[in-house]
């Protein structure tokens, strides 16, 4: 049974970190004329309506996009992403939040691809309608972990898996590592990004382990928490890791993380890091 809905929780400050980082992958790609391919294996609906019934319930949007929405000077690693969110928003009111694969298709460019996949018998629709006529989006109903091997390695041989799982099952760290192994054999060239929740911090030192021991090279992580990890409470925080990350990806995200920082974690309760977690 699925029951996560990201409307509640789009555009809050995991998300913002999320995207932030996304964004800068996409870019990078951008750098080279070569067409590229992006792949997500839990995709969402592609945007929220931040005044929806959803966003309205909890509101966590106003302690994520909505704090970053009219800071003043952004660094230069926000703008990809603050670009995105924008282009939704034409008339320059915070409406609209582009979840990953809107994100993803505000960086595309013609000669690229992407490659959705959704589980939700509910949101499946809203992302196939999201994309509708459009050549350059494939979306499929299916298990993200499953069905990614399938598309691995792309044609393109350059592009970006992002896998970014509800947590919903009980053993879903040890399926995203197994997701990360057995798609890194196929393409081992290729860009992966994880995204995690911080619950507490023994579970994580247990999927960085699991990871630092898996054999993969060059994986990076950034992680920023609201609350000090242990706090009984839910998500203290959020992590994104990236298997392959392109070239200055860590100094991109050395001016990113302690902006975003600033203007999430506003009562300086929470951390910041970014580390290799197994250099090249
Ligand atoms: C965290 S949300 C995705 C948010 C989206 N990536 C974004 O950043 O805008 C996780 C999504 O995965 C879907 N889902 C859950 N289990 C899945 C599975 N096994 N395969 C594919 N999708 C799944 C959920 O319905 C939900 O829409």
């Amino acid at each position: 049974m699925l029951s996560y809905r990201h409307s509640f929780h789009a555009g809050n400050f995991a998300d913002v970190l999320k995207h932030g980082v996304l964004a800068l992958l996409l870019d990078a790609l951008r750098r080279k004329e070569t067409p590229f391919c992006y792949i997500e294996t839990h995709a969402g609906v592609g945007r929220y309506d931040l005044q929806g019934a959803a966003a309205q319930k909890t509101g966590e949007w106003r302690d994520g996009i909505a704090r970053l929405w009219s800071a003043a000077e952004p660094p230069q690693a926000a703008v990809p992403y603050l670009e995105a969110v924008r282009a939704l928003n034409g008339d320059g009111k915070l409406r609209f939040y582009p979840g990953s694969p809107r994100i993803a298709r505000h960086l595309l460019r013609q000669q690229d691809r992407m490659v959705l996949m959704e589980l939700h018998p509910a949101d499946l629709p809203l992302l196939q309608q999201e994309f509708s006529g459009d050549r350059r989006v494939a979306v499929r109903h299916q298990d993200g972990h499953t069905g990614l091997k399938a598309f691995l390695p792309p044609q393109e041989k350059r592009g970006l898996v992002l896998i970014d799982p509800s947590y919903e099952v009980k053993d879903e760290f040890d399926r995203v590592v197994e997701t990360l192994q057995e798609s890194h054999r196929r393409w081992p060239t290729g860009i992966y990004a994880l995204w995690y929740p911080i619950l507490n911090r023994a579970s994580i030192d247990r999927l960085h382990r699991r990871l630092r021991d898996s054999g993969m090279r060059k994986i990076l992580y950034a992680e920023l928490s609201l609350r000090p990890d242990d706090t009984p409470f839910g998500m203290n925080g959020s992590g994104m890791l990236i298997v392959n990350p392109p070239w200055q990806l860590d100094q991109q995200l050395g001016s990113l993380l302690p902006w975003l920082a600033h203007h999430l974690d506003s009562e300086r309760r929470g951390h910041h890091a970014m580390e290799w977690l197994v250099p090249e």
